[in-house]
This record gives C-alpha cells, sequence and structure tokens, in this order.
C-alpha cells in the first residue's frame, strides 16, 4: 500500500475534494480488468459508470486513436473537416434519426436537449416565449450543471449551489398518473427521462410505463426526451433502454460508452423537424464533433456491432442476477437491473455497510462503489465472457458471506 498512499495523498493535498473514491489506484486496464499500482488485478465491476462498455483500452478503438490523433485532433466548427459529416452520417443511420449534434460530456448533451426542446416548444408548438416547462422525475441524474441541479433533488448535488434555474416540473419516477396530470397543462414542452434511472441505485420502472409515457407526450404534443447516458450503447441489453419497450423518442441522450471511455464525446439525436430549430450562432461547443472524438466514437460503435454487446449484456445479465439472487445473506435485500446495469441494496449486519462490502470485494479482486450508502452496483464492461462473470458471482458471493459472518 506504501506506493498507493503516496498517490492517495496527493490527490488529498492538492486535488478539491468532490469525490470520495474507494482507497485503490488504478494504473492500467484491459478489457474487463484493471490493475493497481502496486500490480493487483481486479475485474472492473463499475466500467467508470458504464462507460468503459467495450472494455479498457479496446485495440481497435485506441488503434483509431492513435492513427488519427497525430493526424488532426481539432479543428474547431469554424471549419469542415474531413472526418465530422461521415461519423454524423454513421452515427444518425445506426440509431434511425435525421440529425445529430455532437458534444463532450453528458451534461453538456442534457443541455443542449433542453435548449433544443424549448427553442422547438416556440417554434413549432408556439409556447409564449419564456413560458416553457420540462417535466422531469424525481431521483434523477443528468449532470452537475447549474440547471440541471436545478431540478435534481439529492441534497448532495444541490444543496448550496442555488438560486436554480426555473422552468422544470418534478413528478414521481414511475407514476403514469402524475405525468398525465402535468401533461393537463398548456406550457409543457418536454419530459426529460432516465430509462432506467442509474446514479440513484438502478431504479427500473415497471414494465409498459415507458411506452404508456411515449404515447402520453405524443398525444399532448410534448417532447419525449430520454437520457440514454448512461443506459445506452448496449448497456442493458439491447442498444438503447427504450428499445425493450419499443419506444422511439424523439430526443435522444448519448455520452459515456459512444467514446468506449477513451475521450469525452456526447451527443444528441433527433429528427429534422426538431434539430432545425437550431440554426448557426445558437449553441456549440470548441472541441464538440473534433476529428479525434469523430474517429473513436464512430469506431467505438462499430465494436458494439461486431462484438454483439447487446446479447451479451442482454444473457450475462440474466445469469448475474440469477447467480446474486441466490447468495444466502440477509445483508442482500434487493437484486435488480437490466442486461449488466445491476444493482443490490445492503442491509448492514455486524457493523458491516455497503462500503465494507465494496472493500472486501476490492480485496478479494473485484472494483465496485456503494451510491446513496446502501445500493451497490453492478455493471462490468460489456465484452465479460461467462467464465469470467461465474468467476465474479464467486468473489460477490464469497465477499458478502465474509461480511454476515
Ligand atoms: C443518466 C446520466 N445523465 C447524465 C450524466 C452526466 O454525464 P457527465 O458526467 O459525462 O457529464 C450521467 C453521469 O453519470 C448520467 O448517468
Amino acid at each position: 500500500m506504501e506506493n498507493s498512499n503516496k498517490y492517495i495523498d496527493l490527490e488529498n493535498k492538492y486535488g478539491a475534494h468532490n469525490y470520495h473514491p474507494l482507497p485503490v489506484v488504478l494504473n492500467k486496464g484491459k478489457g474487463v480488468f484493471l490493475w493497481d499500482v502496486e500490480g493487483k488485478k481486479y475485474y472492473d465491476f463499475l466500467s467508470s459508470y458504464s462507460a468503459v462498455n467495450q472494455g479498457h483500452c479496446h485495440p481497435k478503438i485506441i488503434s483509431a486513436l492513435n492513427h488519427q490523433s497525430s493526424k488532426l485532433t481539432l479543428t474547431s466548427r469554424a471549419f469542415y473537416n474531413d472526418t465530422l459529416g461521415e461519423y454524423e452520417k454513421f452515427i444518425t443511420s445506426y440509431f434511425g434519426y435525421d440529425k445529430v449534434l455532437p458534444m463532450n460530456t453528458g451534461a453538456e448533451a442534457v443541455e443542449t436537449a433542453i435548449k433544443i426542446c424549448r427553442k422547438w416548444s416556440y417554434q413549432k408548438k408556439k409556447l409564449k416565449e419564456g413560458s416553457a416547462k420540462i417535466i422531469v422525475c424525481d431521483g434523477n441524474f443528468h449532470g452537475r450543471t447549474t440547471t440541471i441541479i436545478s431540478f435534481s433533488n439529492d441534497p448532495d448535488s444541490r444543496n448550496e449551489f442555488g438560486p436554480y434555474s426555473p422552468g422544470f416540473i418534478n413528478i414521481p419516477y414511475n407514476d403514469i398518473d402524475a405525468l398525465s396530470e402535468v401533461l393537463k397543462r398548456d406550457d409543457i414542452a418536454g419530459f426529460l427521462i432516465e430509462p432506467i434511472q442509474g446514479e440513484a441505485g438502478v431504479v427500473v420502472p415497471e414494465e409498459g410505463y415507458l411506452r404508456q409515457a411515449y404515447d402520453m407526450c405524443k398525444d399532448s404534443n410534448v417532447l419525449f426526451i430520454a437520457d440514454e447516458i448512461q443506459t445506452g450503447i448496449a448497456r442493458t441489453g439491447k442498444m438503447l433502454a427504450v428499445d425493450h419497450e419499443n419506444v422511439r423518442p424523439d430526443i435522444v441522450i448519448l455520452g459515456k460508452a459512444i467514446s468506449g471511455g477513451v475521450i469525452p464525446v456526447s451527443a444528441v439525436l433527433a429528427d429534422d423537424e426538431i434539430m432545425m430549430c437550431i440554426r448557426p450562432g445558437e449553441h456549440g461547443s470548441t472541441f464538440g464533433g473534433n476529428p479525434l472524438a469523430n474517429i473513436v466514437a464512430q469506431t467505438a460503435l462499430q465494436v458494439v456491432k461486431d462484438e454483439s454487446l447487446c446479447e451479451n449484456a442482454y444473457n450475462l445479465g440474466v445469469k448475474l442476477r440469477k447467480r446474486l439472487k441466490l447468495i444466502k445473506s440477509d445483508m442482500i435485500e434487493i437484486v435488480r437491473g437490466k442486461g449488466l446495469l445491476n444493482a443490490i441494496s445492503i442491509k448492514p449486519k455486524n457493523n458491516k455497510t455497503a462500503w465494507d462490502v465494496c472493500l472486501k470485494l476490492r480485496d478479494n479482486g473485484l472494483l465496485a462503489k456503494p451510491t446513496h450508502k446502501t445500493i451497490i452496483r453492478f455493471a462490468p464492461p460489456l465484452v465479460i465472457n461467462n467464465d469470467q462473470l461465474e468467476d465474479c458471482c464467486d468473489i460477490i458471493e464469497n465477499s458478502i458471506i465474509e461480511c454476515d459472518t
């Protein structure tokens, strides 16, 4: 630990304390594995919050990165470049939308979707300018900007960061009656939703909720905006989590795994009727649509199809939940998830909390992180194979039993 402590001390001394990492210092990753500075090998069961769906340092993605990085990295959108149009054609046909607006981080893409939705509501729905409301759900996590945290109800995300931005109406998640009630208003522009609430602890809505919510939005001429930043790109066993209910959102927001976790890339997808409401000069980002990002994202998305990651996530997700449910410990209260986005809820025992379980998992060679003190997310890279998954299930079972007894 001597080596690790050196790095931990450096971060503590010189970095803002806006995170509380598990004490492990990593310096190498390959596929489903990570290594710490002491050389110990771990299974990654977080995948950088679902950004590394294709596995760490995927050779095809890294090769594309290396090739493009020595040729051209950034032009800004002041000029055209020879990668953006190709990438735009690729990603729009991949997801079946007319247009894409490329950005960098997830939060930026959410902000972009909010802006596009508001523009559409004034130009097409003819709401009075400045009146548009967007419906959001309690328990949401859409990022960290001041506008986004304004409609969060997580005190850590929100408190003492006011004044808050108006224009959002919160309703309970997975509550179709609440949605139906707000949709009676005549100033609603959009409904922004995570198909599964990842940060809230992998909260999966009832089957049929998303479909019904989408149909109701259609009836009210309200845009259905799916934040698929964590759930998209094969994570839940389908390319998008909304695909489980055959919903085609008006706006799709993507981030994280769109680049295989290699560089920050995000995107907003919509059809012309919506996207063309944005005109030159009204929105953008210096790095959005840069040549390096375009090449990396195109390669990373191709890998998802070439390696059948949807099917793998679906099949191994079923196995994982089955095994987790068989663990004989009353510390495990709930097992839930879809595909390879899963969580268990831990009831403290013998003074051992979810944090202690994660420390035990780490000692036994698997990295996971608690959220909201009691929930542990299990989301390995989607390239994990059956034997590796079995191995991980053994580690999880043993670790929980060790905490339980
Ligand atoms: C559903 C969802 N939306 C948005 C974000 C924000 O993405 P970023 O951290 O890249 O800004 C996250 C990050 O965890 C997320 O899970």
